[in-house]
């Protein structure tokens, strides 16, 4: 079984490959640009599951012709994909009235238009083998956060796509879903947030810490297994509480 990750070399879709391949799978991922991280991750594969495949491949998912390029390699060095994981994505902390028309398209062309391209570039090959997962990493953002309109509104579009190909494909055995991450120890958090507010948030959560890459990896394995076939278009919260916390 091969499972496909966007931005699978850093935070939490590292720890999704590599709890895919400790689960048995084989693994194709992608980067955007740090090569060096991407590297890592397959020398971690070869020494903590040298029988498993596993390779990266650089992408900049907001490039459909190369989402399409990818997927086609992809599938080339893969038997079939069964799972696609769109976890590739960025932040922008900016208040909206401050936000540059390229700041906002570089935004919602990673998260939103990217998850879209990969899906769609992945879809007639999932149709053929008779079903698989698409999962994709949104956010409690998606509910509205203000300084992260550009964030807030992708997160809240993959929901919207995720539950529109889950009505189009469950009939065909593919399953869409989405799992949301709380306040997860990754690159983005460090490097976008001052440590007093990473304090703020893991005090704010009602497990008082933050959450690892591993925890949001076992949900997304979840949905792809197949103690997850019958549940489609659905949001599965990995937060620690965080989003109704008072
Ligand atoms: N961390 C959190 O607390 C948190 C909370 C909620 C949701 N999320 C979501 O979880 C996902 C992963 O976040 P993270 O914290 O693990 O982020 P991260 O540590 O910054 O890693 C981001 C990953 O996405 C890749 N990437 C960025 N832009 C890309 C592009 N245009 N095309 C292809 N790949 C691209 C990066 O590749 P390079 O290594 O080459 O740069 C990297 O592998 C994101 O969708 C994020 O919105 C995170």
């Amino acid at each position: 079984m091969t499972t496909f990750v966007t931005g699978g070399s850093r935070g939490i879709g590292r720890g999704i490959v590599q709890a895919a391949l400790q689960a048995g799978h084989d693994v194709a991922f992608t980067y955007r640009s740090n090569r060096a991280a991407a590297e890592e991750v397959v020398a971690w594969a070869r020494a903590h599951a040298p029988q498993r495949r596993c390779e990266a491949f650089a992408l900049d998912v907001r490039d459909p012709v190369a989402v399409e390029a990818v997927g086609d390699a992809v599938l080339d060095a893969f038997d079939e994909v069964a799972t696609v994981v769109n976890n590739a994505g960025i932040v922008a902390n900016e208040l909206a009235a401050h936000m540059s028309d390229a700041r906002w398209a570089e935004v919602l062309g990673t998260n939103l238009s990217g998850a879209f391209y990969v899906s769609r570039a992945f879809l007639p090959s999932l149709l053929a083998s008779g079903g698989g997962s698409l999962v994709f990493v949104g956010s409690i953002a998606a509910d509205g956060m203000a300084g992260q309109a550009a964030y807030a509104a992708s997160k809240a579009g993959l929901v919207g796509l995720a539950k529109s190909l889950a009505k189009e494909y469950g009939r065909k055995g593919i399953t869409a879903n989405v799992v949301v991450p709380g306040f997860i120890d990754s690159d983005m958090t460090r490097e976008s947030m001052p440590t007093q507010l990473q304090a703020f948030w893991a005090e704010f959560c009602p497990l008082r810490r933050m959450g690892s890459a591993g925890e949001v990896a076992d949900a997304v394995l979840f949905l792809a297994s197949d103690a997850a076939r019958f549940i489609n278009g659905h949001t599965l919260c990995v937060t620690g509480g965080l989003e109704w916390a008072p």
